[in-house]
Formats: structure tokens, C-alpha cells, sequence
């Protein structure tokens, strides 16, 4: 295998010294874009690696232009003084185009001016899982040569920055090692799990792979890895299940990818909107739920990240820490953000007995509902809650003191106790409201209290 990506990396060499040589006299005339699409791999042929490196610029974003050994990528528009942004897709059970590719592509081109190559290695990426997974190493030293060449070109290791999706994630891991972990950033969109949780870090995505190394994990029990392989990993919504993919099986090929394919989606939508998708520090996501992991301080000093292009994910700290769960919920569609709130009950007394409370947060047109457990012998219980309008727009609270159904050990009980909330991140309690007078519950029954919080 090395001897050939030597071969390669001599040519380009030769091809350079010639690209020199033949620039020094008038500038051509640019040439048309000549527009390259995606290779559609047939089912018999489409285990063999074929790779095609298709570049996109703001100038011609929707056309992906053919870079080969023979060309000169400068002609075509690219800039070495700009970032240099690579998608790689993943497994392709079709062997067909990645849908989503398009999206990705005109995104990262309207947030940001980039020279953006898409990475087809469909040949090579379908007909079965393992077949796929036994052409990574080679992929990652094409396109590691490949990036040599934009290199003498004057582009910077730190400006190289890697999009992968699914096994996409690991062959950036494979190129990032091979630069021992200078390039810029990679980027890994639900990063593959089956034949790479256990992996050796040699292997898989890590955070020693790049300068900054980020996963958003969306399908953590099928598809997905379920440990943290770089500076900063999102589980959104825990990272398993996502809301609104299928449940069940019949729902066939979504119910397959539904969970998986929300990571490239978060993505997208995190360029196109401002909306944002922070998420925060925690061991996990019950302990996130419980509203356990609600500021930014540890270890992140009050920077929580933020899904999207902001250097280092908008994380001051240099170099960043490693490995750190980030969490965050989000809605069922684009943009998928939601604002998210601590709220907290606190019992006047304590009781013999866990103390169930169901908060419903009432806006004009939206209900939200979670239940906060306050575990016997204790005062205070915690919950996070996510509503899609800001928290001052939220013009009620409703409390329901839930009593056991268990008829026979029926809790009558009336609780009094004080109610508080706050929007996350809550770095301190300047921005805390509670409620202006102890509540009276009783159980079984809904008291309905106004939440009047000011907006800024
Ligand atoms: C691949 O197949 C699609 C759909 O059949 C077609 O639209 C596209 O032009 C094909 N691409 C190439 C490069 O042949
Ligand atoms: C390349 O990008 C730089 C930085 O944005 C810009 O100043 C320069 O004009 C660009 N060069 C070309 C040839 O477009
Ligand atoms: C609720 O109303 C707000 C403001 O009128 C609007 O922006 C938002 O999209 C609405 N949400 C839903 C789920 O209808």
C-alpha cells in the first residue's frame, strides 16, 4: 500500500514542477467549470476503492469540479489563503450519491467562504459494511496525499478542516493521524460504532487526531459509537433516539437511518440558522435530565460549546480539554433548537416518601411537560425542561402533585413548597425566578401558577 502512495506523492511532485513551469508565462484564459457529479457504483464492481475529489466554491457552488492528478485545482478556483473544508460520506448501501451531500455542500458555502471538496468514494463504500470498513486505511492515505499536494500549494495544516459522516468520521481520524493530529478541526457527524467502539485509537476517531476533534451522536445502540472519541462529544437527546424518527420496524429503511442521519441534519441546520444549538457539560444525560449539569463553568469556564463553524465550537479554553459529554435537546425538526430551563421545587418539610411533581411550562400556542423526582428524606428536586419560545414567553406554570395510583397506598398528602426557574446556562442565580408565595398542592390535582418573566 505505501509504495503506491508513494508513487503518488512523487508525481505530484513532478506535476508541480511542471504546473510552475508552465504558469510563468500569461495567465490562460479560466476555462468553463466543467461540472462532476457523484460515480453511481454497481452492485457487482462496487467493493473496489475508486476515489474522485470534487471541488466547490462560492463562486460555483453547485458545481463540483474534478480534481485530478492532471489538474490545476487553482484554475478551477481554488484559494490556499481560504479554509479547506473535506466531506467524507460514509457506508453507501446503494452505492448511490449521498443525499444529503448537496445540503451539506451549499450550507458550509453560504456560512462561510471555504474551498469545500467532496470526497465520492462510493465505489468502494457499498455492497456490504465490512467490505467498506476494509478500505478505510486506504482511502485515508489517498486522501492524505491528496491534501500533501494542496499543501505545496501554501494551504496550512491548521486550515484543513474535515466533515465525516458515520465511517466518513474515521477515515478523518485516519487522516488526522497521519498528520499527527495538526490538522485544523474534524468534525464527526454520528461517528460509526459497529467494529470501531472497540477500537484501538490508532484506528477510530480521536481527539488526538486533530487540534480539535468534535462528534454529534445521534444513533448511540444501532449505527452510531457510544463513547466519546474527540475534544467535545453532543449526545443530543441523550445521543440514541431522536424525536420523530420511526419507533418500529415496519417503518423500514427510515426506521434504519432515521436516528443516524439526524446528525447530518443538526449539522446543516446549525449552519443555515442562527438558532443555537449549545449543549452542556455532564457525566450523562440522566444526571443532564435531572438538572444536575446546568452552567457552563466545569471544565469549559463559562464557554459551553455550540454545534456549527465557531472556532473550537466557541470553547475559550486552549488547548481544549478532551473527551467531555456535552448535552442538549432538541425539537423533532429543523432547526431543531429549543430554549432549555432549570426548574426546581423545593418542599417546605421533607417526607418519608419520593415526591413526584409534574411541571407543564404553557406559552400561546405550546405545552410542555416533564416530572421532577424529590427523592424521600430530601427538599429539593430538579428537572430540565425544553420549549421551543424563549422562557419569557412562557406565561404559565402548571404543578401537579402526582399521588400514587396504587389505590391502597394512596398518598393524600398535601405538599407546600417553593417553585424556581431559570433559562440555561445558569452561571449564576441572578437570572433565577421563583414564584412569589409557597405553592399548596394536593395531590392529583393541577394548580396553575403566572410566570411573569421579563424578556431582555
Ligand atoms: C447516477 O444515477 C442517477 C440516478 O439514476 C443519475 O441521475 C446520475 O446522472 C448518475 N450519475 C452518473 C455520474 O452517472
Ligand atoms: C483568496 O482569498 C483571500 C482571502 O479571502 C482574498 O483576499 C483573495 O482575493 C482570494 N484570491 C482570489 C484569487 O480570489
Ligand atoms: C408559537 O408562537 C410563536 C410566536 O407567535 C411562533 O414563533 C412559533 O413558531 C409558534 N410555535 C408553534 C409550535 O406553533
Amino acid at each position: 500500500m505505501l509504495p503506491s502512495c508513494w508513487g503518488r506523492q512523487l508525481g505530484w511532485c513532478g506535476l508541480l514542477l511542471w504546473l510552475s513551469i508552465g504558469n510563468s508565462g500569461a495567465e490562460p484564459p479560466t476555462p468553463p467549470p466543467k461540472c462532476t457529479d457523484f460515480q453511481n457504483a454497481s452492485l457487482l464492481r462496487g467493493t473496489k476503492l475508486k476515489v474522485q475529489f470534487l471541488l466547490f466554491t462560492s463562486k460555483n457552488p453547485n458545481c463540483g469540479q474534478l480534481v485530478s492528478e492532471k489538474s490545476d485545482i487553482q484554475q478551477f478556483g481554488f484559494n490556499a489563503s481560504l479554509d479547506t473544508k473535506l466531506i467524507i460520506h460514509g457506508f453507501r448501501a446503494l452505492g448511490t450519491k449521498p443525499s444529503w451531500i448537496d445540503k451539506v455542500i451549499g450550507a458550509i458555502l453560504r456560512a462561510t467562504d471555504a474551498n469545500v471538496i467532496a470526497v465520492d468514494w462510493v465505489y468502494g463504500s457499498t455492497v456490504a459494511y465490512f467490505s467498506a470498513v476494509g478500505n478505510v486505511v486506504k482511502l485515508g492515505l489517498e486522501i492524505s496525499s491528496f491534501l500533501k499536494k494542496l499543501m505545496m500549494l501554501g494551504v496550512s495544516e491548521s486550515s484543513v478542516h474535515i466533515i465525516g459522516v458515520s465511517l466518513g468520521a474515521h477515515v478523518g481520524g485516519m487522516v488526522g493521524r497521519f498528520y499527527e493530529g495538526r490538522l485544523g478541526r474534524i468534525t464527526g457527524l454520528d461517528p460509526a460504532g459497529p467494529e470501531y467502539t472497540r477500537a484501538s485509537l490508532e484506528e477510530r476517531l480521536d481527539p488526538g487526531d486533530a487540534l480539535f476533534v468534535e462528534a454529534i451522536h445521534t444513533d448511540t445502540d444501532h449505527w452510531g459509537i457510544r463513547i466519546p472519541v474527540g475534544h467535545v462529544d453532543y449526545f443530543v437527546n441523550g445521543g440514541q433516539d431522536q424525536p420523530g424518527c420511526p419507533t418500529f420496524m415496519y417503518a423500514g429503511y427510515s426506521y434504519l437511518i432515521c436516528d443516524h442521519m439526524r446528525a447530518v441534519h443538526l449539522y446543516i441546520s446549525a449552519l443555515e440558522n442562527s438558532c443555537p444549538l449549545m449543549a452542556f457539560p455532564c457525566s450523562s444525560y440522566k444526571a443532564f435530565l435531572d438538572g444536575h449539569c446546568v452552567d457552563c463553568f466545569n471544565p469549559f469556564l463559562l464557554s459551553c460549546p455550540k454545534i456549527g463553524l465557531l472556532e473550537q465550537g466557541g470553547i475559550k479554553i486552549k488547548p481544549p480539554p478532551k473527551e467531555v459529554k456535552v448535552y442538549l435537546l432538541t425539537t423533532s425538526r429543523a432547526p431543531y433548537c429549543v430554549h432549555h430551563s432549570l426548574v426546581e421545587f423545593h418542599l417546605q418539610e421533607p417526607r418519608n416518601k419520593d415526591t413526584n411533581i409534574e411541571v407543564t411550562f404553557l406559552s400561546s400556542n405550546v405545552s410542555v411537560k416533564i416530572t421532577i423526582n424529590i427523592p424521600r428524606h430530601q427538599l429539593q428536586g430538579n428537572g430540565v425542561i425544553s420549549h421551543t419560545s424563549p422562557q419569557c414567553q412562557i406565561n404559565q406554570v402548571k404543578l401537579k402533585f402526582q399521588s400514587s395510583t396504587r389505590l391502597w397506598r394512596k398518598d393524600w398528602n398535601i405538599i407546600v413548597g417553593k417553585f424556581c426557574t431559570a433559562p440555561l446556562p445558569v452561571n449564576n442565580n441572578d437570572h433565577m425566578t421563583c414564584l412569589p408565595v409557597p405553592v399548596t398542592l394536593q395531590a392529583g390535582l393541577v394548580a396553575t401558577c403566572d410566570l411573569n418573566i421579563n424578556c431582555v
